[in-house]
């Protein structure tokens, strides 16, 4: 899909579709206001957000359609209410003969912020996940060019940049995974890395061994594919004004069946996407390095299957980290925090001075919130709300659970220094009190996407599967440091 700037005014526009956003009793002005009004006035529009009708052969209009697009209440539209909007325009419209879209943005939303989050909307919704259909007519039913009236050429690429690298994301949390093994996940990254101009280091197991990252091989032990520590580095042109360096950091497995603690076989499909928060910093990755912050940025994945088999782990297992403590691997189903720990105390000897890992590492953080927030967890709050305005401003919803001292009693072990589990309560918690032992005094964030990183069904503006979140927090935190 082409993404343009419109020149036109709105009546001259030539497009099968042109889309104003209208909001709640409130018919926009436009050529066509009395047609409007009657949609307005018959009740088939109301405003609501994402609510769509569709004018045929519009007075005044040299489009062959105008399509109403419910904004919701005026004075509560943002960027990310207009993501959603433009993204269900483009949904409701792809498929029924509609090729060419131009969307007008409303003279009172038409900053930076809201014509780039109007194209993001758009190629976030466009993005399928059928790649490995054959229908030769799935790409029939196509929207070729999607233009806005009302933004400048900057933000029209900006948006496409983060909606491209986002859905770069995407596609590798959706990928089965016989077809994304630890290895082609790093043979991916390498090949963004050197797209991009970003230097890439991948770890292979020999190296893991001579560096003592006993817990992150005693989860991939259990498997025929061998495990990669991936590493992806960003480094501005001059020299930075602090000696701040942000270390993102994303769980990568790349199936996890539980190991010998095997999970239930219902569902078990969707492990593959245990890789989506090392797939959201890859994802953000690609956009740094074309955005260019002031900071230096390097991104660490650890990727592993975690499968059952005689070369498995055992529960009772007892394995050294690269930190030197001992763990008690009481469950071999809480792998994420075994491979993490390890790229934490690597991340932070490469001089990290600031740690945000993202790790889809409990099914407690989805009762807990479900699929509307990301679980967020910290051990230094100024740094945590600094990440949580650059989420607010790209539309990701955070939510921060508490990280008490309290718990740590749930984490005690009889034979090493710590178990890897902390019982059924609080599991989240405890999950990331387990992660807070490997950092000390670094400032960190941890943020459980289990929730957030998959719709099990598809939105108005976004098809089932990987959502690809974390992409825009992560650019916008590394931009605005
Ligand atoms: N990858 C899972 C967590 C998960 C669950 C992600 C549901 C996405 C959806 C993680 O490795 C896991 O198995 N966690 C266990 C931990 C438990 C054994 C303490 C869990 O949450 O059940
Ligand atoms: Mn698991
Ligand atoms: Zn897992």
């Amino acid at each position: 899909m082409n993404i343009q700037l419109e020149t036109q005014p709105l009546s001259g526009a030539e497009a099968d579709a042109v889309v104003i956003v209208g909001f709640e009793s409130e018919p926009p002005a436009s050529p066509c206001g009395d047609q409007i009004k009657e949609l307005y006035d018959s009740g088939e529009f109301t405003g609501k957000a994402l609510e769509v009708a569709v004018l045929h052969r519009p007075a005044g209009l040299k489009a062959k359609r105008l399509v109403l697009a419910g904004g919701g209440k005026r004075e509560k539209f943002t960027s990310a209410e207009l993501r959603k909007v433009s993204g269900a325009v483009l949904r409701a419209l792809k498929g029924k003969g509609v090729r060419s879209i131009v969307l007008s943005l409303d003279p009172a939303f038409r900053s930076g912020d809201f014509a780039s989050a109007a194209v993001e909307g758009a190629l976030l919704a466009d993005f399928e996940a059928d790649r490995y259909k054959t229908d030769p007519k799935k790409n029939e039913k196509q929207v070729d060019a999607f233009a806005i009236l009302g933004a400048t050429q900057a933000a029209l690429d900006h948006g496409r940049l983060i909606a491209e690298s986002q859905n770069f994301t995407r596609t590798l949390a959706n990928e089965p995974a016989n077809l994304l093994t630890p290895t082609l996940l790093a043979d991916r990254a390498k090949a963004m890395a050197e797209e991009q101009g970003l230097e890439c280091e991948i770890l292979y197991q020999d190296r893991m061994r001579q560096l003592g990252m006993g817990a992150l091989l005693g989860v991939a032990q259990g498997s025929a594919e061998p495990p990669a520590l991936i590493i992806v580095r960003y480094q501005p042109a001059a020299e930075p004004a602090t000696k701040d360096h942000l270390g993102l950091i994303g769980k990568g497995v790349t199936f996890d069946t539980g190991g010998v603690s095997i999970k239930p076989a219902e569902g078990m499909e969707k492990m593959r996407y245990d890789m989506a928060g090392g797939a959201a910093v890859l994802g953000a990755m690609r956009a740094i390095a074309r955005l260019k912050p002031a900071i230096p940025v390097t991104a660490f994945v650890p990727a592993v299957e975690n499968m059952v088999g005689s070369r498995a782990q055992r529960p009772g297992d007892i394995v050294t980290t690269l930190a030197g403590k001992t763990v008690e691997v009481l469950n071999t189903d809480a792998e994420g925090r075994l491979i993490l720990i390890d790229t934490l105390t690597y991340a932070q000897r490469l001089g990290c001075t600031h740690l945000v890992d993202a790790a889809t590492l409990t099914g407690a953080v989805v009762i807990a919130l479900g699929s509307v927030n990301v679980g967020a967890f910290t051990n230094n709050e100024p740094f945590l709300n600094k990440l949580m305005s650059a989420a607010q401003a790209e539309g990701e919803k955070i939510w921060q659970l508490p990280l008490d001292d309290e718990y740590k009693e749930q984490l005690k072990s009889s034979f090493a220094d710590l178990p890897n589990i902390g019982g059924r309560p609080a599991g989240s918690i405890t999950a990331a009190m387990f992660l807070r032992d490997f950092v000390g005094e670094t400032p960190w964030i941890h943020l459980d996407i289990a929730g957030t990183a998959w719709l099990d069904d598809a939105k108005p503006y976004l098809a089932k599967g990987a959502s690809g979140v974390g992409v825009r927090t992560f650019v916008k935190l590394a931009q605005s440091w």
